[in-house]
């Protein structure tokens, strides 16, 4: 496994590497990661990730300082997992003295975490633009847990006309349904107990939707009365167009994504589910 730091090892690095799969990460990797590196070999020749924690996607108010960097562990697990390369930047190397420039998504970007989090998908955008750019990848892949993430991404792409196959790999789950994420490790006992009511809740509606359930309302209720049995604080509830994310009053015969964040203490969450036609 070639490890690699700059922009030019990382091209030169890439360039005989043939058809490359990519998995752009902020480190602290679990499962889920790991199945995204997985399916990062389908079709490819050879798989690169990234580990960079990227300080424009954080708001002043978030666990930039706090996030985790087990930088040593993420090696071990991307080694054993048979990948080719990794692209491992300081803040300079991505974000060099003058840099200024910053690629804004529109509507999609706007809504749901983007409402809550300002700035956070132009840092997101702008980030893998330059990723995108520098490890020149053919397949790129993202969690369907970050699934606004997946459709700024695949907007920008589409946009911009960048030569990338975008791809979304499932959420991977605890034992008892919690989606796994590196802010996991913040949640005190008692919170990763309570944390649960978040896969409750989806589930609660999914079930609804399944006997036959289209109003919205009636299903974001469903999700904010497990919510409410805990102590955790609600930031929005959202059953949305599968693509664009906007909110429905009625889930059409197409679907609908559910997704929701809830903040435990001083710990965000967020999760969501497919209901896909049938
Ligand atoms: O999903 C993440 O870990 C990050 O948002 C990403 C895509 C690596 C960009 O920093």
């Amino acid at each position: 496994m070639k490890i690699v730091r700059t922009v030019a090892e990382t091209r030169a690095a890439r360039a005989p590497l043939g058809r490359l799969g990519f998995v752009p990460t902020m480190g602290a990797l679990h499962d889920g990661h790991m199945s995204l590196i997985g399916l990062a070999r389908d079709g490819c020749d050879a798989v690169a990730a990234s580990i960079f924690v990227n300080p424009t996607q954080f708001g002043p108010n978030e666990d930039l300082a706090r996030y985790p960097r087990p930088i040593e562990a993420d090696l071990a697990k991307l080694e054993a997992a048979g990948v080719e390369l990794v692209f491992l930047p300081t803040v300079e190397i991505v974000y060099p003295a003058g840099f200024d420039t910053r690629i804004e998504v529109g509507a999609i970007a706007e809504r749901l975490e983007g409402a809550v989090r300002p700035g956070h998908f132009s840092g997101v955008a702008t980030v893998v633009s330059k990723l995108f750019n520098i490890v020149q990848p053919d397949v790129a892949w993202f969690g369907q847990k970050d699934v606004q993430q997946t459709r700024v991404v695949r907007q920008m792409v589409r946009d911009l006309d960048m030569p990338v196959d975008v791809r979304v790999g499932p959420t991977l789950r605890e034992a008892d349904g919690l989606a796994m994420s590196s802010r996991n490790v913040y949640l005190s006992a008692t919170d990763r107990a309570q944390a649960v009511a978040l896969y409750r809740g989806l589930s609660a509606a999914e079930a609804a939707w399944a006997g036959g359930q289209r109003d919205a309302a009636a299903l974001r209720s469903l999700i904010a009365a497990q919510i409410a049995a805990t102590t955790g604080v609600v930031d929005y509830i959202s059953i949305a167009e599968t693509n664009t994310l906007e909110e429905l009053e009625l889930v059409p015969p197409a679907g609908a994504v559910i997704s929701l964040a809830v903040r435990y203490g001083a710990t965000r969450l967020i999760d969501n589910l497919v209901l896909s036609a049938r």
